[in-house]
């Protein structure tokens, strides 16, 4: 990734802050970006900006709320003027509500809908003109709940969404020499599995191996960004230690 640039959007923190540090050791300027202008989120990513410094890459900090197109249009008119180029899209960031779909109220929904399928689709599309020229990739992180059940879990279906968005934005792109794939995750240890594990029963019986570290996300999307993965197009890699061999209800 040598001189290339990365944008990793909610990279703040979590799995997004082990792919950007990864991409940063492999050579990358990293884009970093968060939602919260203030707070802990900033903090991070402030550190994350110094981190990927230290390693003598560039660090860009942008704030940006994905799930509004202005916003969006902002983050890449500034990647354009700062960074000058984009080589790889790393569709990362998330927000929603545990909540059983029939109890989501409708200011929840928009937000499920806004963030993580909108919000990710406005920054594929801004981000089009800039890979057209690097022929660049896009990975997209996916999680489990695109094809299990979860009582708590409305994102699963955005995610199940956003894979098929994977598949047919491959083979839109393609003529642009755009690389179009998504690592779903099982489950990481981050800040929003600790909101998870209230409403998931029996969660923490799971075996501490079953668990993935952020970092393992991290190396498959690297590989999806390298060119070892070029015969790979619209596909979603599952990284998940194993754990959906053997759910069961
Ligand atoms: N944790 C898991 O078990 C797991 C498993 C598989 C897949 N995943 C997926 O991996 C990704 C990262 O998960 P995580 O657990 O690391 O999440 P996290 O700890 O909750 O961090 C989410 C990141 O996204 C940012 N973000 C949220 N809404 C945003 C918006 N509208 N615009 C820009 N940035 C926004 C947050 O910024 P702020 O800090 O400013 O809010 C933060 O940097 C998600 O797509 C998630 O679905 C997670």
């Amino acid at each position: 990734m040598k001189d290339k640039v990365a944008l990793v959007t909610g990279s703040s923190r979590g799995i997004g802050n082990a792919i950007a540090r990864k991409c940063a050791e492999a050579g990358a300027d990293i884009v970093i970006n968060y939602r919260r202008g203030t707070g802990s989120s900033l903090k991070q990513a402030e550190t994350l900006a110094m981190d990927v410094e230290a390693m003598g890459r560039r660090a860009f900090l942008i704030q940006a709320d994905i799930s509004s197109r202005d916003s969006v249009k902002q983050l890449f008119a500034d990647i354009k003027e700062k960074a000058g180029r984009l080589d790889y899209l790393v569709l990362n960031a998330a927000k929603a509500p545990f909540k059983p779909i029939d109890k989501l109220l409708e200011r929840e929904l928009r937000q499920l809908v806004d963030t993580n399928y909108l919000g990710n689709i406005f920054c594929l599309q801004s981000a089009v003109p800039l890979l057209k020229e690097s022929k660049g990739k896009i990975v997209f992180i996916s999680s489990l709940g695109s094809r299990f059940y979860n009582p708590a879990y409305p994102l699963g279906s955005m995610k199940a969404a956003m894979e098929s968005v994977v598949r047919d934005s491959a083979e839109t792109l393609r003529d642009r020499g755009i690389a179009v794939n998504a690592v779903c995750g099982g489950i990481v240890k981050t800040d929003s599995f600790k909101v998870l594990r209230q409403y998931w029963e029996n969660l923490d019986l799971l075996p501490e191996e079953l668990f993935v570290e952020p970092e393992e996300i991290a190396d498959a999307a690297l590989f999806l960004c390298s060119d070892a993965a070029k015969g790979i197009s619209g596909q979603t890699i599952i990284v998940d230690r194993g754990l959906s061999n053997s759910l069961y209800r």
